[in-house]
């Protein structure tokens, strides 16, 4: 019924989540609320886990994009399930390591790290700095040398496979703002340069093809062209690489019709993939890590808002106001992304109400999702937006001033709050 499977309805007719009735979250948290569950994203994390002993032979990892949520409990969980983290700012490195993770099992992530942000990742022993650009590589080198230290790095690639289509089509030069193109001969520069700096090691390499992607062949096809290149280094250059990161991007359930691929689909035809490649180059299979983000959390996160009007014009549309908006959730404004809402506390009801569920933020296109059909309606209704764990809470401003919410984890039946909602007095904390 549900987009996610730890979402259900009880007796009273109300939706709940991990075992807790929404609409006692909403009374004893506020609102507006996120809330995830944290059985659902172990769960995940498990299955993947488990995949990869199953197709590697343990010999690899997911590694967690905190993107998609970051912040030191859901570090904590995704690591003590044996995941690593993937970092992209110095203030994810910093949310991780507060959080007490081990900064070898870290791997940094972005296309303009500055100079201030490698600094910290190499005093922090980071594992590993996956390198963008020449002018980032040569930074690495220059600083580590003068630290008198060698920093692992793997390196981003463009493997030619735009996935962003639901469809893939190779190209001969990738628009893209992120790594080493492939089909130039940047790609091989680049590792030619970084095997001749002394103060660098190169160990792996890295792609990522697209984000929300239903499709499996693209990834299939990304593990033999990074494959093919992994290869090439070792022929060419006598550089043995000990890793390969094949990037995330698997698409999730926004909405009932929406087709997701089991994980374990993907694992399975991917490392069929990577087996077959390196049975063909006579290649030592290397540790494969994939990098999901939006797949661990983001049908494990739910919101929770307070209606607090109604607006129908006749012949226009229903507009259902709820108190956040595109400052806690800009994926719509952004993206015009799919959402499922409904009334939690009438979940048991039909949705026949067409309603465009609009946030308190001052400009029109400030919405939540358009036109969709929810339970009926009431002023004081707990509305809830299914699927939002990922790119809600890491995406949230302060737009008009108002502070980001509050989240909540629950398991098991019961809640704990892991992130506090702002207060005004935290809006006005920087200000002089
Ligand atoms: N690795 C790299 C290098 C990435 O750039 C990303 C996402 C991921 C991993 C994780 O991808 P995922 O498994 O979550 O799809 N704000 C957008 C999504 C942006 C994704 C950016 N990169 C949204 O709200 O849909």
């Amino acid at each position: 019924m549900f987009v996610s499977d730890c979402l259900s309805v009880n007796e009273n007719g109300h939706l709940t989540i991990s075992g807790c009735d929404t609409v006692d979250l909403a009374q004893q948290y506020g609102t507006a609320l996120y809330v995830m569950s944290e059985d659902k994203i172990r769960d995940t994390c498990r299955r993947y886990k488990s995949s990869f002993d199953q197709h590697y032979a343990g010999n690899g990892a997911p590694i967690y994009a905190s993107k998609a949520f970051s912040c030191k409990e859901i570090c904590r969980i995704v690591t003590s399930e044996g995941l690593e983290l993937e970092v992209v700012s110095g203030g994810e490195l910093y949310t991780a390591l507060a959080a007490g993770v081990d900064p070898k099992i870290i791997h940094f992530q972005g296309n303009n790290k500055s100079l201030e942000e490698i600094a910290y990742a190499i005093d922090s022993g980071v594992g590993d700095i996956v390198v963008d650009n020449f002018s980032e590589l040569r930074r690495i080198e220059a600083l580590s040398a003068q630290k008198g230290v060698t920093t692992k790095i793997s390196m981003r690639i463009k493997p030619g496979i735009d996935a962003h289509t639901h469809q893939f089509i190779r190209t001969g030069q990738i628009d893209s703002k992120f790594g080493f193109a492939l089909e130039t001969g940047e790609a091989f520069e680049a590792v030619k340069e970084a095997v001749a700096a002394e103060h660098v090691e190169l160990t792996g390499l890295h792609c990522h093809i697209g984000s929300q992607i239903f499709d499996i062949s693209p990834f299939v096809l990304a593990a033999e062209v990074m494959l093919g290149f992994y290869n090439k280094i070792y022929v060419e250059l006598g550089k043995k690489l000990t890793h390969l990161n094949l990037g995330g991007g698997f698409g999730i359930k926004y909405k009932n019709a929406d087709a997701s691929v089991p994980y374990e689909n993907y694992m399975s035809r991917v490392s069929g993939a990577v087996h077959a490649a390196c049975e063909k180059y006579g290649l030592q299979i290397p540790k494969i890590y994939i990098e999901p983000g939006r797949s661990i959390v983001g049908e494990a996160g739910i919101t929770l808002y307070t209606v607090g009007d109604i607006k129908e014009i006749p012949s226009v549309r229903n507009y259902v106001a709820v108190d956040g908006g595109m400052y806690e959730n800009p994926r719509y404004a952004l993206y015009q992304s799919d959402y499922t809402c409904l009334v939690a506390n009438r979940a048991a009801e039909p949705r026949k109400y067409r309603a465009t569920i609009a946030g308190k933020c001052c400009e029109s296109g400030d919405l939540i999702q358009e036109g969709v059909k929810i339970q009926k309606p009431e002023i004081g209704d707990i509305l809830a937006v299914l699927s939002t764990g990922a790119y809600n809470y890491s995406m949230a401003s302060n737009y008009n001033r108002n502070p980001r919410p509050a989240c909540v984890m629950v398991s098991g039946g019961t809640s704990r709050v892991i992130i506090k909602g702002e207060t005004y007095a935290d809006l006005i904390r920087n200000d002089l």
